[in-house]
């Protein structure tokens, strides 16, 4: 059965979660992560239909209604306690989201999570098919979401259909680990157009193509089943009007200012912010901190750091672990180096409105984004979004997609303590002239590639793909 959606959008997640208080009143909060944050103001302007998982869990044998915010159609697609368990932390989380992230945590494999992944990527399918008019674009998003492509392609050959991944594709001998790998590359396949954030992971999922399946391969496009699918970079974005609208207004510059006074008006703000993720090196940061603060080369309370870690997965037992970690070593370093009243580590584990993100950016001397290895990072182009005035120091990792483009940022392998260290110090102590002129160098960037050009660079390639 065909919808009338023209363009629909499917993601495991919806841009926002329901939440059912204990009086079973039912309210919205928006969802965690850099997939909502990009695709909201690309739905906004497209008048799409959004299909995704309304988070929690629901009775998944029921269909739910749709409904309408902020200009654009959701679709909610419900998951049952078991497939919660399975498919999201299980499948999704445990195995996949480590092994595309070079497998910095063991991924782990369980049999029984792939059927219900599968079962999941059907209802998906089936609630995209139900939604899209006759020769529609639909675009399938993230790890999450692998098998859409082909079980769309088999139910619905009219469509037009876009794959983009936000994480990294692993390298052959890694995705090799898989124990369903062909049926995973084989979902894939389905679409007319594989996207990534860096023309490694076309250049991965082509070999692995290759290698995995035999299929013939020209110029970078895979012929398979009598059709050709297009794997090409599209390093994702954020909406930099709006953090330059909001880093600006007189609401968020006042909030900068109180947040240095309640801070205790130190000399230098460090901050970072992350979903608290064993791939976004919070660790290793705060070690890098201690170890400066031991050896003299920063004091507190004249240098404080603010961590803000988003709860994430926090049913899955790798996250767990980190969280213990962490909260360890904030605590090791604030019972060294603190003071009554004045801690050297602000931790907060909480999620906050953007405009106190914006503020927080503001506020920062120095950002640091660390992550072992990450798709993009939208936290560190958020924070450039939100400098136009040239002001404030940016630490990127190598090892975030975004250390492509942001080349004038202080960057630095995570792996390697002192080198962070070193690059810390630089960005903190940079000249004033050439601390503007890099951030101005990146702003300017990030103006010509923001999140409406990187879509119609998706979609114009997807509505060119054959
Ligand atoms: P990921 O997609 O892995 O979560 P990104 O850095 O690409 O990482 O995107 C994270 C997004 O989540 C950013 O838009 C960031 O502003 C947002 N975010 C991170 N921490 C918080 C927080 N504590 N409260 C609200 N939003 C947050
Ligand atoms: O792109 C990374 C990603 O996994 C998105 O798919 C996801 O929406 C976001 O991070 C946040 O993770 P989760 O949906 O598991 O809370």
């Amino acid at each position: 059965m065909a919808g009338n959606s023209s363009f629909v959008v499917v993601a495991n997640r919806l841009p926002v979660d329901k939440v059912v208080g204990p009086d079973g009143e039912v309210s919205f909060r928006r969802s965690p992560g850099g997939l909502v944050t990009a695709l909201e103001p690309v739905l906004q302007q497209r008048n799409g239909t959004w299909v995704g998982w309304p988070g929690g869990v629901g009775d998944s044998e029921l269909p739910e209604e749709s409904f309408e915010t902020g200009g654009v159609r959701l679709h909610p697609v419900s998951l049952s306690a078991a497939e919660v368990e399975r498919y999201y932390e299980g499948f999704s989380n445990s195995s996949l989201w480590p092994l595309y992230h070079d497998a910095v945590e063991t991924p782990i494999f369980k049999r029984r999570w792939w059927e219900t992944y599968r079962l999941v990527n059907e209802r998906f399918a089936k609630a995209v098919a139900d939604d899209a008019a006759p020769g529609a674009t639909v675009w399938v998003q993230d790890y999450q979401l692998q098998l859409v492509p082909a079980l769309l392609r088999e139910t619905r050959p009219d469509l037009k259909i876009g794959f983009f991944l936000h994480i990294p594709f692993p390298p052959v001998e890694l995705f090799m680990q898989l124990p369903r790998r062909a049926e995973l590359l084989k979902g894939l396949l389905g679409a007319d157009l594989v996207g990534f954030q860096r023309p490694l992971g076309a250049q991965n999922f082509v070999q692995l193509a290759r290698h995995l399946l035999g299929t013939r391969v020209r110029r970078g496009i895979v012929e398979w089943e009598g059709r050709t699918v297009r794997a090409e970079a599209f390093p994702i974005s954020i909406d930099v009007e709006e953090m330059e609208r909001l880093a600006g207004a007189a609401d968020v510059q006042a909030r900068a200012k109180a947040i240095r006074t309640e801070l205790g008006e130190p000399k230098t703000i460090i901050l970072g912010v992350d979903r608290l993720d064993y791939t976004k090196g919070i660790e290793r940061r705060l070690k890098a901190f201690r170890e400066l603060l031991s050896e003299g080369r920063l004091t507190a309370p004249e240098t404080v750091m603010v961590q803000v870690a988003t709860p994430s997965r926090e049913r899955v037992e790798h996250y767990q672990t980190l969280r213990v970690n962490v909260e360890r070593e904030v605590g090791r370093i604030n019972g060294e180096y603190g003071r009554v009243g004045q801690p050297a580590v602000h931790y907060l584990h909480q999620s906050y409105s953007r405009a106190e993100l914006a503020a927080l950016y503001v506020a920062a001397d120095a950002m640091m984004v660390t992550p072992l290895r990450d798709g993009m990072n939208l936290v560190a182009k958020e924070y450039v979004g939100a400098r136009a005035d040239g002001g404030g120091a940016l630490v990127l990792s190598e090892f975030a997609g975004a250390a492509a483009e942001l080349r004038q940022a202080f960057l630095c392998n995570p792996h390697d303590l002192d080198g962070v260290k070193d690059a810390l110090m630089r960005a903190i102590h940079v000249d004033p002239v050439e601390g503007r002129k890099r951030m101005h160098a990146m702003h300017s960037h990030l103006r010509s590639h923001d999140v409406r050009a990187w879509a119609d660079a998706f979609l114009e390639a997807l509505g060119a793909a054959s």
